[in-house]
């Protein structure tokens, strides 16, 4: 059987590249990442350093994976080698996000471990979520720098990360909001599936949002309790019923 990736990290000796990794993240990784073990895939990280999990990934996807990897330290050029480009620049700068998102090939996974601000975390995201093929996989992490102050993070800011991510959540319930137009929505936004939350992790998975529908099938077995409803909520039921975007509008019959 194949090794797990905390196996593979923990054999890591000290005549190899320096890596750093919060434990949990394995998990983490697991489950996003084994799908893709052992076919062929094109890997994006930003974040380079000692070039430890550039060595962690090849390992753990064998031959088959196509390494990219960004670090604003011109000194990781040094870790380009076959199946492995590296790209010197900022993630921070839309100039080069934007040549890069023109160069690149189109990823299966993305994996910012990078500067870990704000402002890098939002506009690497709006910049290569798009570069994702359609059931891809991009990962944040440490994202517990939206809770701290020196990245441009703090509880509830309105510009951390976590912030940017709670109001995504809101945008994945547009077909159920009476006001569409109160949350965000563009193209990009249309392209998430899932937005899964861990410890200092946020992982986005693509996938087309189509507007969702329910099916309602077999006989009815109990006679629903009957629940005294406020004077509001009766109210509301009775708007409803009257107006189009009731949860009727997207049942199957
Ligand atoms: C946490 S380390 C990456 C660790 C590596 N992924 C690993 O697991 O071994 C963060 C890296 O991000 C790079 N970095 C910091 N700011 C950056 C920026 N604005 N653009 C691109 N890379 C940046 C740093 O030079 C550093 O190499």
């Amino acid at each position: 059987m194949s090794k797990t990736l905390r196996e593979i990290f923990y054999e890591t000796g000290p005549q190899d590249r320096m890596i750093h990794k919060w434990d949990h993240y394995f998990d983490i990784y697991e489950k996003y990442f084994s799908p893709y073990r052992d076919r062929p895939l094109n890997f994006l990280e930003i974040g380079i350093n000692h070039g430890g999990s550039l060595q962690l990934w090849k390992k753990y996807f064998g031959d088959n994976i196509r390494l990219y990897a960004v670090d604003i330290n011109p000194a990781c050029q040094a870790f380009e080698e076959k199946d492995v480009q590296v790209t010197i620049g900022s993630q921070e700068d839309p100039t080069f996000l934007r040549s890069l998102a023109q160069t690149l090939p189109d990823m299966d996974i993305i994996l910012d471990d990078g500067g870990h601000t704000m402002t890098q975390q939002r506009l690497t995201f709006e910049w290569l979520f798009p570069k994702l093929k359609e059931g891809g996989v991009y990962l944040i992490e440490d994202t517990h720098t939206s809770y701290w102050e020196i990245y441009g993070g703090g509880l509830k800011r309105s510009a951390s990360f976590i912030e940017y991510c709670k109001q995504l959540v809101d945008s994945l319930h547009i077909h159920h909001l009476h006001n569409p137009a109160q949350v965000r929505s563009n193209e990009l936004i249309r392209q998430i599936h899932s937005i899964c939350f861990y410890d200092s992790v946020v992982a986005f998975e693509k996938r087309q949002h189509r507007e969702p529908f329910h099916t309602r099938l077999g006989k009815e077995q109990v006679t629903p309790v009957e629940i005294k409803e406020s004077k509001w909520l009766a109210t509301w039921r009775k708007w409803i019923g009257k107006n189009v975007r009731s949860f009727g509008r997207n049942q199957r019959h």
